[in-house]
């Protein structure tokens, strides 16, 4: 099943002093259960393109379809509740809310939307994420790995079509790093979620069933497209791209700090 589809989506930053196309042209399909990497240098606009996937910020131009739906026939607020039912999002920085316990931290999304806490489910992600003790915590006073479980675990309990991490184990050393990545792994398949990975670390992409290389806003290499790798739609078709390329050091870590907000973006919650 086709859970997540941006066609030709382009978003350009114009002002009298610069122009930067930040995308120019992506087009791109994931399946339930797939766990995709997104690499990139520094400035390809990676960031750029989960947070249009996500709908938090819109697109030049083109279009994005989330299990169907299209997210520019949506209203922002249509737009916020959709995203908050169907959209998990995990970043560098984990964006736990500081004076909520993980418990309280985990369960927000549901609560802002007035939705019905599924114990089990709570329980078996808690489980899985190995948080069983940690949930009367204070978020500072969990390691950063333990913070992006917590992070990872407010991101499920919503039972998301897709979930899109950037930079998730950026601020985590290589095994806590390589551990989160294999839990995202183990969710989409035990959850069949469209997992979406924005990184620059080799290993974790090396983790993914699937591989999209961004250069200058395009994409320039997908190591098994279902649909376009291309702007005018045509197919690629499986290992239709390729994996080579380098991917150089990506510094960036773009810090939403720990509120909720996505400065200059809409809400995440
Ligand atoms: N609000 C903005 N205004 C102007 N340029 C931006 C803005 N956001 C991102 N960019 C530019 O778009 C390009 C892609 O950025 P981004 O998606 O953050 O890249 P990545 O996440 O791959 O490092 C960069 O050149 C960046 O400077
Ligand atoms: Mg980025």
């Amino acid at each position: 099943m086709e859970m997540v589809k941006a066609v030709n989506l382009k978003k350009y930053y114009i002002t009298d002093t610069y122009e930067v196309h930040a995308l120019d042209g992506v087009s791109l399909s994931a399946q339930d259960g797939e766990f995709l990497a997104i690499v990139g240098t520094s400035g390809s606009g990676k960031t750029t393109l989960l947070n249009l996937l996500g709908g938090l910020d819109v697109p030049t131009s083109g279009g994005v379809w989330i299990r169907g739906n299209s997210l520019k026939d949506m209203d922002k607020e249509e737009r916020t509740i959709f995203r908050r039912r169907n959209i998990g999002f995990v970043f560098q920085q984990y964006n736990l809310v500081p004076v909520l316990s993980v418990y309280e931290n985990i369960v927000l999304p549901l609560r802002l939307d007035g939705a019905e806490i599924d114990g089990e489910f709570l329980e078996e992600i808690v489980s899985l994420l190995g948080l069983d003790d940690k949930l009367e915590r204070l978020p500072e006073t969990l390691s950063g790995g333990q913070q992006q479980r917590a992070a990872i675990a407010r991101a499920l309990l919503v039972k998301p079509a897709i979930l899109l991490c950037d930079e998730p184990t950026g601020n985590l050393d290589s095994v806590t790093g390589m551990e989160v990545t294999g839990l995202l792994k183990s969710c989409s398949q035990r959850f069949h979620q469209t997992v979406l990975v924005v990184t620059h670390q080799e290993e974790v992409a090396q983790a993914a069933d699937r591989i999209v290389r961004l250069e200058d806003g395009r994409i320039c290499g997908d190591s098994g497209g279902h649909d376009s790798a291309h702007s005018d739609g045509n197919s690629v078709g499986h290992n239709g791209g390729h994996n080579g390329g380098h991917n150089g050091g990506d510094s960036d870590g773009h810090s939403v700090g720990h509120s909720m907000d996505m400065p200059g973006k809409e809400q995440v919650l």
